[in-house]
């Protein structure tokens, strides 16, 4: 955007994007946060972010981040970080060299809860940056265009971020398998090509620990640069995609249950056979996913589970079943999370506009 097609006002945008859970999990990364691997996850309902994003000119100073504050207090380690973040996006959305940005943000769950906010916070901040953009340009126009940007922007940030710019279900990577996939953004998977089973796929996130985990995510994919099964593991996520492109379409509950716990227990096989290797399941992370396969196999009902990077199980299970499986939770798995703690969480449409 030119100077000459600047309003110099100020404004506010306000924000709310979610975060998501992979099926198919990013793991790896090449420089400029592109992924070694394709990826694909639904976005959550309930987990979400919200920014809201203060703009003024800048007058004779510089442009870029002025102040932050995470749930109502400044907080200096995430400021530092979305600082970088606004910086590094001068290059993509020039107004911000004359800008002046306050940011808060709010989060509806807790930090290290087994849900990752950066791709919540992230993907707000992208479609806060864009839609201020295009308001000073005049014209709020959110069509593919932006939503793609914003992708591409979010990526910048965390690499699963750029997933949550769509609700539903999301593929991010360049792969055989789907048609207009790309590393620099990801794409929505149309809503025509998800079985009805899956449309309103509920996802119960059980907590075991909630203490900030030894091993962060960024520390994880670089340890696959030098990973011993660093080629198979590339070769069997494009397989497991291409799989799990089928059953989403298909119906196929068997072949969706296999592939998303063969994902879960890939993704912390390849952190315990790093060099160095390190494990974050914990005990209480075993005992439940014993119960959830013991019951999957007495009730012929199928559920599963994921994990993110961390201990905590994300239940996985069709809107169909809730009736029989919701008990199962409240008597048989709750009392093996810390303090009882769950959160019920499932199938989003994505961010929104406040
Ligand atoms: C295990 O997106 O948090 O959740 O790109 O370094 O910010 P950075 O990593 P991040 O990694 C997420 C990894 C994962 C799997 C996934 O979401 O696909």
């Amino acid at each position: 955007m030119s100077n000459e097609t600047i309003q110099w006002h100020a404004g506010e945008a306000f924000w709310e994007s979610p975060a998501n859970i992979a099926l198919v999990k990013y793991w790896g990364k090449y420089p400029g946060q592109l992924p070694m691997n394709p990826s694909l996850s639904f976005t959550l309902r309930e987990s979400v972010v919200r920014i809201r994003m203060k703009y003024a000119p800048a007058g004779n100073g510089p442009g870029g981040l002025r102040s932050f504050a995470l749930n109502g207090k400044p907080n200096d380690k995430f400021r530092e970080r979305i600082s970088k973040y606004i910086d590094s996006m001068k290059a993509y959305y020039p107004f911000l060299k004359d800008y002046g940005l306050d940011i808060e943000s709010q989060s509806t769950f807790p930090h290290s809860a087994g849900i990752a906010s950066s791709a919540a916070a992230f993907s707000a901040l992208a479609m806060a940056l864009g839609s201020i953009e295009s308001g000073l340009s005049g014209k709020e126009i959110m069509d593919s265009g932006f939503l793609q940007k914003a992708s591409f922007s979010s990526r910048l940030g965390s690499g699963s971020a750029c997933r949550s710019v769509y609700g539903g279900f999301t593929v991010w990577g360049k792969s055989d398998h789907l048609p207009g996939s790309s590393d620099d953004f990801a794409v929505k998977i149309d809503d025509s090509a998800i079985h009805a089973a899956f449309h309103n796929l509920q996802d119960a996130v059980l907590i075991v620990d909630d203490t900030e985990k030894k091993v962060s995510s960024t520390a994880g994919h670089a340890l696959m640069n030098g990973h011993d099964f660093r080629e198979s593991r590339i070769a069997q996520a494009e397989k497991n995609l291409g799989n799990m492109l089928q059953a989403l379409k298909t119906g196929d509950e068997e072949l969706f249950v296999n592939i998303v716990e063969n994902e879960a227990l890939t993704l912390h096989g390849l952190m315990m056979s790093s060099r160095p290797g390190y494990i974050l399941i914990k005990p209480g992370t075993i005992a439940l996913i014993e119960k959830i396969r013991d019951f999957r196999q007495q009730n012929n009902i199928n559920i599963c589970f994921t994990l993110d990077a961390g201990p905590n199980i994300h239940l996985v299970y069709l809107d169909k079943d809730a009736g029989r499986v919701r008990p199962f939770i409240q008597q048989e798995l709750l009392p093996l999370c810390k303090n009882g703690r769950w959160m019920d969480d499932g199938v989003g449409a994505g961010p929104k506009k406040k």
